[in-house]
């Protein structure tokens, strides 16, 4: 018979633990929940007085203010969080590995093998241990061989895989009305019972038929798989949006006449400077991986077009910068609205504004830099990262971090848009035209801005996915 969940842990608390877990609670009063990380300034972050967040995510610090202190806690003391529980998520990092075997594609799982070998060192009654992070297929196969021959005798440990389908900057909002909820578990009675103590949990809040239950591995499959599937459609819009361009004809019409086709819907058709974010790159390479592994190599080099192509969008809007700043940016200032790698959120991983920077950098422009929300440590550190063997000192004679948009654009030569925030809409740009150089340019790589309105100003405007000018 399924467990009745009384006490959550929570092994992470980033992007996806800390949401995550944070709207559980305040769904289900009667459950305690501890979020655990072993970084002591996060965890210090999420505890703060003055709700100073680890990360942004509107609407975050209410639910926060309403759980924290009740039932929802974060703490470092790791060992007592597995200890109380009886289910416990594993959030924790799975970047793509930077070094050894799949260098580049695999996802580096020391980080869920610790978490998990520590809830087998530590724990001494029976545990559902959830995986929650993204992970490629037969991680949970590997967690319960780790789990199962460090277990002591009356802790039996049950794995499922609920993978989380939030997307930054509407994190809240998806967890309050997830689209579904899956949860994979082996297919056994114990298994459908710990899926079954899970479901219970979920359905404090979600409409029951949107409680998926399936076997383990489609359940990590699917979440790579959707994935794949959505950073897919952007590639393919992408892709149209270069023959737009070189045709004069309009993506955004193109892609509202292809949406209106209830087979394709009209969602996620955005063209755009390219995909950025912590998932979509690395679950398509993780795809790419264990499809090179299975020896399928074309269903390999299929996924992973999806991913040259976004690079190639990246690089082509860099490119049009230059030619169209008559083939030379050199000392001349750029200016970049936006570094995260989607408006409403601080995160700045895999962020297309990281590509272009380090572009505008190899052709030995300056560029000023403003983002709303992004971290000034934030963005040296990517962009440190972004031009290896090249000192920060050096980088820093070229680039410049400004506090607002305005200041970013003074005496620039070109305006890039790189992220949809709306305030870069309601900019004065007359204001902002008369303190630049001219002829004054403007990159719009979002598809942001009233491009009209722009030119009757004086701007000479470019748009992605809109060809020729008028
Ligand atoms: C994504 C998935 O949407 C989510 O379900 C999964 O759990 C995690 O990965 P996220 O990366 O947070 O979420 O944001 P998303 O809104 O999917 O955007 C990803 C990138 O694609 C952003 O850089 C965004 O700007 C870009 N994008 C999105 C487009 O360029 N065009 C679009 O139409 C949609
Ligand atoms: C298609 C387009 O649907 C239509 O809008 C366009 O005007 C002409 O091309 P058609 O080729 O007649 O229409 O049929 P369609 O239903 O799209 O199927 C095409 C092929 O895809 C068929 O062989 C079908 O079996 C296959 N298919 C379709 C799948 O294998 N899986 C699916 O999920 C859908
Ligand atoms: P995600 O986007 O997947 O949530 P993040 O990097 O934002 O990833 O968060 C993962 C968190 O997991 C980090 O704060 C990290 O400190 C924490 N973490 C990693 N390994 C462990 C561990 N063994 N025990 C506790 N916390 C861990």
């Amino acid at each position: 018979t399924a467990v009745k969940v009384k006490k959550i842990c929570c092994i992470g608390a980033g992007y996806v633990g800390g949401p995550t877990c944070a709207v559980i609670a305040l769904k289900c009063p009667h459950i305690q929940v501890t979020i655990v990380d072993l970084n002591q300034t996060r965890v210090d972050a999420w505890n703060s007085l003055d709700y100073k967040l680890p990360i942004y995510e509107p609407g975050l610090e209410d639910v926060v203010r309403q759980a924290r202190g009740r039932n929802l806690f974060f703490s470092t003391d790791v060992d007592k969080g597995i200890l109380e529980a009886d289910l416990i998520f594993v959030s924790v990092n799975t970047p793509t590995k930077k070094t050894g075997v799949g260098a580049g594609f695999a996802a580096d799982l020391n980080y869920v093998e610790l978490a998990t070998r520590r809830i087998a060192a530590v724990a001494t009654s029976s545990k559902i241990v959830v995986e929650k992070s993204t992970v490629p297929c037969r991680t949970a196969e590997s967690m319960r061989t780790i789990l199962e021959a460090n277990s002591k005798p009356n802790a039996r440990f049950d794995i499922l895989s609920n993978p989380e389908f939030l997307a930054e900057g509407t994190a809240i909002d998806d967890l309050f009305r997830p689209d579904r909820v899956l949860i994979g578990s082996l297919q056994t009675p114990e298994g459908v019972d710990a899926c079954a103590s899970l479901a219970e949990v979920y359905a404090n809040w979600v409409p029951r038929e949107r409680i998926l239950t399936v076997g383990l591995w489609s359940s990590e499959l699917s979440k790579l798989a959707a994935n794949a599937m959505l950073a897919q459609r952007i590639s393919s819009i992408n892709a149209l949006s270069a023959i737009c361009e070189a045709t004069g004809a309009n993506i955004d019409e193109v892609a509202h006449a292809i949406g209106y086709d209830s087979r394709v819907g009209p969602k996620f058709l955005k063209a755009s400077v390219g995909f950025g974010g912590s998932c979509f790159q690395k679950d398509i390479l993780n795809l790419v991986y264990l499809s090179e592994s299975l020896h399928l190599s074309e269903i390999a080099a299929y996924w992973r077009q999806v991913v040259e192509m976004n690079e190639y969008q990246k690089r082509r809007f860099a490119k049009k910068v230059v030619d169209t700043l008559f083939n030379t940016i050199t000392n001349k200032r750029i200016t970049v609205l936006g570094f995260a790698f989607k408006a409403d959120t601080g995160d700045t991983r895999e962020s297309a504004s990281i590509s272009l920077v380090r572009d505008f950098l190899s052709e030995k422009a300056f560029v000023n830099i403003y983002d709303p929300k992004v971290e000034e440590a934030q963005i040296w550190q990517d962009l440190s990262e972004a031009v290896p063997g090249t000192p920060l000192e050096i980088i820093k004679k070229s680039v410049t971090i400004c506090n607002d948009a305005l200041s970013a654009c003074t005496n620039a030569e070109a305006i890039v848009v790189a992220t949809e925030w709306k305030e870069f809409r309601d900019i004065d740009w007359q204001v902002v035209y008369d303190s630049m150089n001219k002829p004054a340019f403007v990159f719009d790589g979002r598809m942001l801005l009233d491009a009209q309105k722009l030119k009757e100003i004086g701007f000479n405007v470019t748009v992605v996915g809109r060809g020729g000018r008028p």
